[in-house]
């Protein structure tokens, strides 16, 4: 079992500064040591190379990607480091940085797996495009991005980068006007808090599974930390009430991990700055270890 760590310390997708921290807080909660635990062995550490804050700021035009230079530059870096982990036979761990560091491993894994299933645990469904997003973040359209629904294109690569009927969003209760209208029109596949509230973690995942692990080539499952409840999970730059609570988040990720199916990951939206305790790194570091296999007894 060998896995890629990939570093992402970018947060200039988001609306605030601190979820560049993100990898280092946590690298500092222990994920290697519990990788080692774990069994997995020859762990390669990567850094992506982002770009910071530009000098100059231009002026947020409507209908554009915020920082649209620097998402581009981060995401060419992010899916050439994913690309090669996955060459090497190894399962990319890719740590955020905010959610737009997801358009980075989408493309990279797509090199490898045109067939993905794509497991999406947030609060939100990051499906705006330019036109439909209401900030102009870029952490909020990774998604219309992937499925080449945005203006926004990576460099050099093909779009879209994974299939609609092969994605399913887990743990949503922030959605935009524009998002809602898509994810209906395209039959998007989405498991609401209300959905989990009503049927139950396992039903949901089972039917996830169903969806997203049933013929495709590997599962990459993409977990913002804002999908718990900000009780867990202070640190996170756009929290939403309502959220999954501690053993819900554990139990998807153990369910995840029976199926055999999970090839790659990101986590995504640790903001150590909000969160000084490190109480969200700590919880980031214990799920992924549930997604990649420990278990209780
Ligand atoms: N829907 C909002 C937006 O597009 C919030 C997105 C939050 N995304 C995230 N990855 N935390 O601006
Ligand atoms: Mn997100
Ligand atoms: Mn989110
Ligand atoms: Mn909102």
């Amino acid at each position: 079992k060998q896995v890629g760590v990939i570093q992402v310390a970018f947060g200039l997708g988001g609306c605030r500064e601190g979820a560049e921290l993100g990898p280092r807080g946590i690298m500092e909660a222990g994920l290697l040591t519990e990788l080692e635990r774990l069994g997995y062995e020859a762990t390669e550490v990567r850094e992506a190379v982002v770009p910071g804050k530009p000098q100059l700021i231009e002026s947020p035009a409507p209908g554009k990607m915020k920082y649209e230079d620097e998402v581009s530059r981060m995401s060419e870096s992010v899916s050439g480091e994913v690309a090669s982990v996955i060459g090497r036979g190894r399962l990319p761990i890719v740590l955020g940085g905010d959610h737009s560091v997801a358009i980075g491993s989408l493309f990279g894994i797509a090199e490898a797996r045109r067939n993905l299933g794509v497991i999406w645990i947030d609060a939100h469904s990051d499906l705006n495009t330019e036109a439909s997003s209401p900030s102009g973040n870029a952490h909020g359209m990774p998604l219309a991005v992937a499925l080449g629904l945005a203006a926004f294109k990576p460099q050099g690569r093909k779009a879209p980068a994974i299939r609609k009927e092969k994605l399913v969003l887990v743990a949503a209760r922030d959605l935009d006007p524009g998002e809602k209208a898509l994810i209906r029109a395209e039959g998007i596949a989405c498991f609401t808090m209300h959905d989990i509230d009503k049927l139950g973690m396992k039903a949901v995942m089972e039917r996830a599974l169903a969806i997203a692990g049933e013929g495709t080539d590997g599962l990459h499952v993409s977990l913002d930390m804002d999908s718990l409840d900000p009780s867990e999970a202070p640190g996170v730059g756009t929290p939403v009430p309502g959220g999954l609570s501690f053993r819900e988040a554990h139990l998807a990720m153990e369910l995840l991990a029976e199926s055999g199916k999970i090839a790659s990951l990101d986590i995504v939206e640790v903001n150590p700055t909000l969160d000084r305790e490190g109480k969200t790194a700590r919880l980031a570091v214990g799920l992924c270890a549930s997604l990649l296999g420990k278990t209780i007894l």
